[in-house]
């Protein structure tokens, strides 16, 4: 039919070697975006920004079994790997890596991995202890087996956002990381793959996080408490939300930000609903026209 076009499937690399052909015939710039599958809106974003911003771009599926901790959901989490190729096809991704934990890891857990540090034992690091280092390791490896000029990252995921780029700017990984802005439902709720653990029930409930920071961040022109506040109120609210942290803090250093900040900070928030752990967060611009009544 005139105008459209089938989509041309990506190679789908599953070992080493097809991952090395595969990437010897990618020409110009190379963008990489990562996921853990079970591919949504939010993924289709990534891809569909390094569409329009590299000549050519490969996706990584891979459930990292090294950032999920003892009694996570590395079991649970949702395999949708047909659904996901016809995905990343259908946003043009060139190439697609999928491989097996003995792929990524043929020796077994590697002796040697990244530590994240200080900002990996705070806020989600401090409720996922490890986390951060299992991230960050296999970001390392998947940046080595793939070479790319550029790696996007959903601010969705905000700590890990910045833990990428400290990675690659204190070991020099010589690679672009670009944020791509939190893809959300129609509803307000930050688009996520264990959203599919929400019962019906619960999901009007979830909707409370996206609601707190919405109405912190009305409150921005007051200052760093009244935002606090503000979130606070509305999950105060909600007790279907369990709080593990509602936190304003600094965009690199994470550290909370004190009353009289005045610029961009990160309103950021953990909560269990049920059984299923939600993360999501803002940036605000704290204390601009702090007149306004
Ligand atoms: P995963 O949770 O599958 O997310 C893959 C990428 O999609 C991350 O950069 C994440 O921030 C982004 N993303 C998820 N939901 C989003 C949304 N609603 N809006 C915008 N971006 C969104 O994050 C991971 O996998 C893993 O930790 C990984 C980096 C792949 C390492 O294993």
């Amino acid at each position: 039919m005139e105008g459209i076009e089938a989509p041309v499937s990506p190679v789908l690399a599953r070992t080493r070697a097809e991952l090395d052909a595969a990437r010897a015939s990618l020409g110009g710039r190379v963008a990489i975006v990562m996921t853990m599958g079970a591919l949504h809106e939010g993924h289709a974003t990534l891809f569909r920004r390094a569409r329009e911003r590299y000549d050519s771009v490969i996706a990584t599926i891979f459930l990292n079994p090294l950032q999920f901790g003892a009694g996570e959901d590395l079991d649970a989490y949702p395999r949708t790997l047909d659904a996901d190729l016809a995905l990343c096809a259908r946003e043009g991704v060139d190439v697609v890596f999928a491989p097996t934990p003995d792929v990524v890891y043929p020796g077994g857990e590697p002796g040697v991995t990244i530590r994240a540090g200080r900002l990996g034992e705070i806020l989600e690091g401090a409720i996922r202890p490890g986390h951060f280092d299992g991230v960050l390791t296999v970001v390392a490896k998947l940046l080595h087996l793939t070479r790319p000029d550029a790696a996007l990252f959903g601010q969705k995921d905000a700590q890990q956002l910045v833990l990428i780029r400290r990675l690659v700017r204190d070991l020099d990984f010589g690679v672009d990381v670009v944020g791509v802005p939190t893809v959300r439902e129609p509803d307000g709720l930050a688009m996520s793959s264990r959203n599919a653990y929400l019962s019906p029930s619960e999901r009007p409930v979830a909707l409370g996080l996206a609601r707190a920071l919405r109405a912190g961040a009305g409150r921005s022109a007051k200052g760093p408490d009244a935002v606090r506040r503000a979130a606070g109120d509305v999950l105060a609210g909600e007790p279907g939300c369990r709080v593990d942290y509602l936190v304003l803090v600094d965009t690199v250093t994470l550290a909370e930000v004190p009353e009289g900040f005045r610029g961009e900070a990160l309103l950021a928030v953990a909560a269990r609903v049920g059984t299923t752990r939600l993360i999501d967060n803002v940036l605000v611009t704290v204390g601009q026209g702090a007149d306004v009544p």
